[in-house]
């Protein structure tokens, strides 16, 4: 991990306009800057970049965020690969804190296995382009089947030579670690003969991580032999995580961006040949169902998916299954099948780009649609198979809950009900019977677990003032976001001669134990973080936050730094004119959210001093319970007075 430090000091270097405009080229407007937003196609500009709050917008399409956000989302980095980059920018040095033995050892294996596929990959290419065996067996036969020397260079393609001995004597010379080179799958230890190839005479495929980094080979059989597999795959390790691969991404970032949509085929060569073609936005998923860690590499990137599958495979089968993931994640699903036994590799090769990039158009099939007619033609006439087809559509298209997916899905139930024969209102009805299970399933669950996190109520417009927004909570709540507020706010600033506004705080909360009244656990989180950092003698504030890997915790910093700032209309009317900042008034912010929280605390005891009360066995509890709740009702009072003057808007 990297530490706490080493982020603040990247950080404070921040500088969004530089960040931004390394990718964008942007006009200074005012306060703000423009220029052509990259997240869409657009010929006036509509992104905007705020350097004062230090975030983009595109009033486009709407993708909004800070810096790191922005490089996460156009180089799809992660958030960690973030960091490494603005760090790389300004220089700044990554401190990483200490990690465990067994995480080091892991992270050394990667970086091993990493540098024994590079090796490995140089060495396979060579022996394809230099050696006479490579020429005369497997360029000719990868010629043969159409693939040009541009692409296999690009894709990396390869050779081992049959000797079997090649790679592992050279991988040996070179003092690689023989347990890691038995863990890449490229060497096999034979107790007779030694160290083996265990790629002997077949085509390598390499198999590339986001960053261009080879993860692991596909090896294929020159002459198809009936014993011999057709591919050996490389072996699940700390580096080759076979359900988060999606073999050529890395080649298909930029052109599925661009096309915004992902096609997905079956092979390694249907990738290679479409892209030789000219289809670039292509990746394959190695003939298996989709995985969950897939589909959300491919929904990185766009929301449209669309399969392509050769008609007659079990393949098609495979990538019917789990499906119902994708509309959840609100994906657009849609099917092309390869008629007569050709696969997207020979019909590409057939009919050429031009002819096949028109298939594709004309025939894209809904997925949804098309899953229901495969299952009504198995179904036959049997009605009872019939009615649970009617079952199973209607939980499919429960899955599609998103707000903005209304319409699309009312449009399903219009098709579906048309296909099926059957009425609209009925299906409807069923759709609607499993969102509302789903639901009190999942408030069930969320009520056992956990606080909800804070969200904006559904049908409410994207564009709805924070203000608005806020309204919706209750006092309590907008309480304890004043709180913290005021501590990312002002909480370095001195508080009196002794203490910081963040120290005042802390002990007024601890001694009081107003941290347990706080009912928003994401804001006690916040509270915890700024504590822990602040102890740890860094100087947060609402940047540090804004930056935070949890988007759930820079998105609650964002609305509570853009909350109402308005001063209460009776200290205009104090200050006689002169209207306040709330630099001026942080005193009396504090104060009055501390008020806030203990006169909640009171409020509490005060209730279960009643029902003590109520409980009371004899005369002498009575009197003390009496005796407490004056106390505790005049506290109440001395407090409402002073929260009188102040108060939270
Ligand atoms: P295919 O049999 O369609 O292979 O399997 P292909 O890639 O189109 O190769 P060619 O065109 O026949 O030369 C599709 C994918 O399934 C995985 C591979 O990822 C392959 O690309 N597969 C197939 C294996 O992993 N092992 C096998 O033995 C076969
Ligand atoms: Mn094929």
């Amino acid at each position: 991990m990297i530490s706490q430090e080493t982020i603040q000091q990247i950080l404070s270097r921040i500088d969004i306009i530089d960040i931004v405009g390394s990718f964008v080229k942007l006009k200074k407007r005012g306060v703000n800057y423009l220029g052509l937003c990259p997240f869409h196609n657009e010929k006036s500009p509509s992104f905007t970049v705020s350097p004062t709050k230090e975030i983009y917008k595109c009033f486009g399409c709407g993708k909004s965020g800070n810096s790191i956000g922005f490089l996460m989302e156009l180089e799809k980095y992660s958030y960690v690969e973030a960091l490494k980059w603005l760090a790389n920018k300004y220089n700044v040095e990554i401190e990483e804190t200490e990690v465990s033995p067994e995480v080091k050892l892991t992270q050394q294996t990667a970086d091993s296995l990493y540098i024994i596929n590079s090796f490995a990959q140089k060495y396979f290419s060579d022996s394809l382009f230099n050696t006479e065996e490579g020429q005369d067996v497997a360029m000719s036969y990868l010629k043969e089947r159409g693939f040009r020397e541009e692409i296999i260079r690009k894709f990396q393609i390869g050779y081992n030579l049959s000797g079997g001995k090649s790679l592992a004597t050279a991988a040996t010379a070179a003092q690689y670690n023989p347990e890691n080179l038995k863990k890449s799958g490229l060497i096999v230890n034979r107790d007779d003969r030694g160290m083996l190839d265990n790629y002997r005479g077949r085509i390598i495929f390499p198999i590339h991580n986001q960053s261009g980094k080879v993860l692991g080979f596909g090896a294929r059989v020159i002459k198809t032999n009936d014993k011999a597999p057709k591919y050996i795959n490389t072996p699940e390790n700390e580096i080759y995580v076979k359900s988060k691969i999606l073999y050529g991404s890395y080649f298909a970032r930029m052109a599925i961006d661009k096309a915004d949509e992902c096609l997905l085929v079956e092979g390694y060569t249907d990738v290679v040949s479409l892209h030789q073609a000219g289809v670039e936005n292509v990746v394959a998923s190695g003939g298996t169902s989709l995985t969950p860690d897939q589909l959300r590499l491919i929904k990185k990137y766009t929301n449209n998916l669309t399969i392509i599958y050769d008609g007659d495979g079990a393949g098609v089968k495979a990538a019917l299954r789990g499906m119902d993931l994708a509309l959840e994640e609100g994906l657009n699903v849609r099917l092309v099948l390869i008629p007569d036994k050709e696969d997207p590799d020979s019909y590409v090769n057939k009919v050429g780009a031009e002819a096949f990039r028109e298939f594709v158009r004309v025939n894209k099939k809904d997925f949804i649609l098309f899953q229901l007619e495969v299952s009504l033609k198995d179904a036959g006439n049997d009605s009872s198979q019939k009615s649970q087809i009617v079952n199973q559509i209607a939980e499919t298209l429960s899955k599609i809950t998103k707000t903005e997916e209304f319409t699309r899905r009312q449009d399903y139930i219009k098709q579906v009900s048309e296909i099926l024969k059957i009425e609209e209102s009925g299906l409807n009805n069923l759709v609607n019977k499993f969102i509302r299970d789903k639901v009190t399933k999942d408030e069930q669950r969320s009520f056992r677990s956990e606080q909800p996190a804070l969200v904006i109520p559904d049908g409410m417009p994207e564009e709805t003032p924070m203000d608005e927004v806020l309204n919706l909570f209750n006092r309590d709540e907008m309480n304890e976001r004043a709180m913290v507020r005021s501590l990312l706010e002002f909480g370095v600033k001195k508080w009196n001669e002794e203490q910081s506004v963040a120290e005042y705080l802390f002990t007024q909360i601890a001694e009081n134990e107003l941290d347990k009244m706080m009912e928003n656990k994401e804001l006690v989180n916040i509270y915890e973080l700024y504590k822990t950092w602040y102890n740890e003698g860094l100087n947060p504030n609402a940047k540090s936050f804004l930056y935070h890997e949890d988007p759930s915790i820079n998105h609650l910093v964002i609305t509570i730094m853009d909350s109402n700032t308005e001063i209460s209309p009776k200290w205009k009317e104090h200050f006689e004119g002169h209207i306040p900042t709330r630099e001026d008034l942080f005193r009396e912010e504090v104060t009055s959210t501390l008020n806030y929280l203990k006169l909640r605390k009171i409020k509490k005891l005060i209730e279960e001093n009643q029902r003590e009360l109520e409980h009371a066995t004899n005369q002498d509890e009575q009197m003390l319970f009496l005796q407490t709740h004056q106390h505790l009702k005049q506290m109440e009072i001395d407090l409402t007075r002073q929260l009188g003057t102040v108060i939270i808007k």
